[in-house]
């Protein structure tokens, strides 16, 4: 390391997509050291973090509300802070709203501010398409940049709040902000409750999948590390003030998800069970990411049929990860969201 190495602050970064980002940016910038700022809710794991370099990783367990505790853990010179923490599942938020909102809006706010008082070069906003609402069915209609706000659940509200506050820190401070607005991600290490993991989980142990209403929303299904991509682009060679949509153009209806997960498992289409369906549920996501592609080059890597079958093998061969995740907490949280037993690890 050399006295140009650049330190870059993760937040959230024990969680799924904080630590597949920790994992790209140090394989492919060697002048980068991370600190990884995580409150370890129940979605942080420290078993996320196997493997990487102690030399350019340091963990620091925070919370992003606490401004005395982000300005103790940020470094003098820290080039970048890139913003994942947050409470992530619209389910629980329907549930209670309370962390959503300290985590989601008053933590940006306290990295903002933290942001202008030390000098950090650049914030990058990792926010979702979910700011933007719900999509009509069956026509050729998109999320774009310029998409109207219209949150739909106390989740999305409390990101749309957080993007509101990171435009203003850059419109009325000059600070160096990018937002990226990333669909539905998929990949190793996703909590268990969000919906691709809890099917292969489900679907591995011949549980019954639980089907919000009919299974026709349909969701734009993104390869996690195809997202973390877009994001390092974002963090490299982001316009200042810029937001860009990400994703892979692959949308597919949640029981045809189901339908080729069970698929390529061999398991019976009689594991699906359609239950009472989410209130608010939005329809449709559908995301045009024609910007970052034409001004940053990006371009997904995997396929649907790639990414899913090295999500599937993941799952499969890290059954001591899962069952770590499903245990405790989790418990009681799959009883009261499904009215049933999870079944016995
Ligand atoms: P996750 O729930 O798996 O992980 C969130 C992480 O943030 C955990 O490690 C948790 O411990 C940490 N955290 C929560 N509250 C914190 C706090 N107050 N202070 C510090 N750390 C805290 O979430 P994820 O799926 O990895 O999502 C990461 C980010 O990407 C979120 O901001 C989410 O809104 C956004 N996003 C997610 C998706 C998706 O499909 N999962 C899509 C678009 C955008
Ligand atoms: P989810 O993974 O919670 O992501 P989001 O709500 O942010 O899109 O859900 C993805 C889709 O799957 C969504 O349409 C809701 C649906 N779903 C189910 O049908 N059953 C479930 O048990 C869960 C968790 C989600």
């Amino acid at each position: 390391m050399t006295k140009n190495t650049r330190e870059i602050f993760v937040t959230g970064g024990a969680g799924f997509i904080g630590s597949a980002f920790i994992r790209l940016l140090l394989d492919e910038t060697a002048d980068c050291k991370v600190t990884n700022f995580d409150a370890l809710t129940y979605a942080g794991n420290l078993d996320n973090l196997e493997g990487l370099d102690a030399a350019r990783h340091r963990f620091v367990h925070g919370n992003i509300a606490d401004a005395e505790a982000v300005h103790t853990a940020l470094g003098e010179n820290t080039h970048a802070i890139v913003n994942f923490a947050a409470e992530s599942h619209v389910d629980r938020s329907i549930a209670n709203a309370a962390e959503f909102l300290r985590t989601n809006i008053t933590g940006t706010q306290v990295l903002l501010d933290a942001v202008r008082a030390r000098g950090v070069k650049r914030f990058i906003q990792v926010s979702t398409d979910e700011v933007m609402g719900s999509l009509p069915e069956n026509e050729d209609a998109f999320f774009t940049e310029e998409s109207p706000f219209a949150p739909n659940s106390p989740y999305a509200a409390s990101k749309a709040a957080a993007e509101h506050l990171v435009r203003a820190a850059h419109h009325t401070f000059g600070l160096d902000t990018v937002v990226t607005r990333c669909g539905n991600n998929y990949g190793p290490r996703q909590f268990p409750e969000k919906f691709l993991p809890l099917a292969i989980s489900n679907a591995l142990k011949d549980e019954s999948i639980p089907v919000y209403g009919d299974g026709g929303n349909v969701r734009d299904w993104i390869y996690v590390d195809d997202h973390c991509r877009a994001i390092l682009l974002a963090l490299e060679k982001g316009r200042p003030g810029a937001v860009y949509n990400v994703g892979a153009r692959n949308e597919h209806h949640n029981i045809d998800v189901v339908g080729s997960l069970l698929n390529t498992l061999g398991k019976p289409r009689s594991l699906i069970r359609f239950v009472k369906d989410r209130p608010g549920h939005d329809r449709r996501y559908a995301i045009d990411p024609l910007l970052i592609e034409c001004e940053l080059g990006w371009r997904p890597r995997e396929t649907w049929e790639t990414g899913l079958q090295k999500t599937i093998q993941w799952y499969q061969q890290n059954s001591r990860w899962l069952e770590r995740t499903r245990s405790g907490a989790y418990k009681d949280y799959y009883r009261k969201q499904y009215g049933t037993e999870v079944a016995a690890t």
